[in-house]
């Protein structure tokens, strides 16, 4: 049975980083005006309060999203990424951290539609109640790799995946490639959005992948950021988010998030 709850971890360093990748990534492939279907396959429970116990136990969010949310000097995919966390803390209070699937849910065109797959019941019961009656929004409770056998290829042929797993099993990046060669045989010209922590004395990284999925450089994009001694999440000192098939446009955005991302600490 899984244990990671991930109201222990929102708005840490790792999730700042992530959210703002995710959401320069998906402004720049809505600049086409064509739908675009997105699966989260790891949702988590989309919305955390961080004045609960949860949060206050770890109060990894002190390191992530509070320090940025009264700067006066953010600008372009760090404020855009800041205004979609003040939407849901619309008194300027900073109470609410949204998660992956809200912050999806929040760029939703009429056009676009949005899955959220998660395998822990709690977390379902939170997801579903957050997007009941969204008819622009579907919640499986269950795998998110196998669901994706199910979603893939999209009908309009746009789509995003993120993956971001809670990397419990050791075997997670094993279960990861093989989910992605059946996805990439399915939908080749995907693109596919890949969380992972960097931790001391385990090998977490995907770097294997390329070469697994016969990807060309092309088609791989693999963004890391190191944690300053303040942001380090006990042996996790850094994460990653790696892209196949980013776009071109996308690209040119999401470079230079890294060296930014290791300015704002
Ligand atoms: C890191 S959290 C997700 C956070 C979320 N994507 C966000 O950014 O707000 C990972 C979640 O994946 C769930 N999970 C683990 N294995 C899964 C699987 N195979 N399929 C679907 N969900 C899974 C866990 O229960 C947990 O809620």
């Amino acid at each position: 049975m899984l244990s990671y709850q991930h109201g222990y971890h929102a708005g840490n360093p790792a999730d700042v980083f992530k959210h703002t990748v995710l959401l320069t990534l998906l402004s720049a492939m809505q600049e086409k005006p064509n739908g675009i279907v997105l699966v989260d396959t790891h949702a988590g429970a989309a919305r955390y309060r961080l004045d609960s116990e949860m949060a206050l136990k770890t109060a990894e969010f002190r390191a992530g999203i509070e320090p940025l949310w009264a700067r006066d000097d953010l600008s372009g995919p760090w404020q855009d990424y800041r205004e979609a966390v003040r939407a849901v803390n619309p008194d300027g209070v900073l109470r609410v951290y949204p998660g992956s699937p809200l912050l999806m849910r929040g760029r939703l065109r009429k056009n676009d539609r949005l899955f959220l797959c998660e395998l822990h019941p709690r977390e379902q019961e939170r997801l579903a109640e957050c997007f009941a009656n969204d008819r622009q929004v579907e919640v499986i409770a269950g795998d998110g790799y196998q669901a994706l056998e199910r979603i893939l290829p999209p009908p309009g042929g746009r789509g995003l995946v993120m993956i971001d797993p809670s990397f419990e099993v050791k075997t997670e990046l094993e279960i990861m490639t093989r989910a992605l060669k059946t996805a990439l045989r399915r939908f080749g010209h995907g693109v596919y959005l890949i969380w992972y922590p960097i931790i001391e004395g385990r090998d977490t990284t995907p770097d294997a992948l390329p070469g697994a999925l016969g990807l060309t450089d092309e088609q791989w994009l693999d963004l890391r950021v190191n944690f300053s001694p303040a942001q380090r999440l006990g042996r996790m000192t850094g994460c990653g988010m790696a892209v196949i098939n980013c776009p071109w446009r996308a690209r040119a955005l999401l470079g230079p998030l890294t060296e930014q991302f290791a300015g704002l600490s």
